[in-house]
């Protein structure tokens, strides 16, 4: 599978977000990760409705919106997105995981499942039809800048392999916590192909955001 990179909005410089969305379209970066935070399911607040509205408005790469937020079938139509763009839910978030699902698909949307560290992947079996990507936390959700927690590797390969063993080859993978330029390596063998990148690689301090995109590329 194509491997793509979905840079955590959270971590953007926000003073120079649209420099940052234009370098984003320059180097071809295929998804724009936003983190949705409802203060309930996890404890914080990150980005909203209108600042997706806004970026929706702004450019054509698709947006990847991660909904951490408890009961998603009741605010997903607050939120702009369409043919090509990814929306994630937790199945940690809700009783109605197949009926929201199924919601975002009739939007257009591509519907990801999203799982934390502590949830086994044994509970994806209903939903396998109504997928196109899983996304595996690889920290606890909530905040940046947060270390692996390490068994999420297997899980990944593990899921890889229940995946594929299926039927469902095509359903996609997410990687989303410390996708550290370390980390990522573990995570691509593992079989992880879109790869939520920020403080501890595309937002690194230490090099520009062209050279660190390059650096990840090279990587996975
Ligand atoms: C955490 C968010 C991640 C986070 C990634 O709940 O879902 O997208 O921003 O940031 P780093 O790469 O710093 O872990
Ligand atoms: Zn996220």
């Amino acid at each position: 599978m194509d491997k793509k990179i979905s840079p955590s909005i959270m971590c953007v410089d926000f003073l120079n977000l649209k420099e940052t969305i234009n370098e984003f379209e320059r180097l071809g970066i295929e998804y724009l990760h936003v983190d949705i935070m409802d203060g309930h399911f996890v404890g914080n607040y990150t980005l909203g409705t209108d600042f997706v509205k806004t970026l929706k408005s702004t450019t054509n790469i698709p947006i990847d919106i991660h909904l951490m937020v408890e009961k998603p079938e009741n605010v997903l139509e607050w939120f702009a997105f369409g043919e090509g763009d990814y929306v994630s839910v937790h199945i940690e978030s809700t009783c109605h995981l197949q009926k929201v699902l199924s919601a975002i698909k009739q939007r257009g949307g591509k519907a990801m499942v999203a799982i934390n560290p502590g949830t086994p992947i044994c509970l994806l079996e209903s939903v396998l039809d109504d997928i196109d990507a899983v996304l595996v936390m690889t920290v606890n959700p909530g905040f940046a800048g947060q270390k692996l927690v390490k068994s999420t590797i297997k899980k990944i390969a593990d899921l890889r392999k229940y995946l594929d063993e299926s039927g469902y080859e095509n359903v996609e993978i997410e990687c989303d916590g410390n996708v550290s330029f370390e980390n990522a390596v573990l995570m691509s063998e593992a079989g992880a192909n879109i790869f939520v990148a920020g403080t501890s690689s595309v937002f690194a301090k230490d090099g520009t955001l062209s050279e660190n995109i390059s650096k990840l590329r090279r990587l996975i």
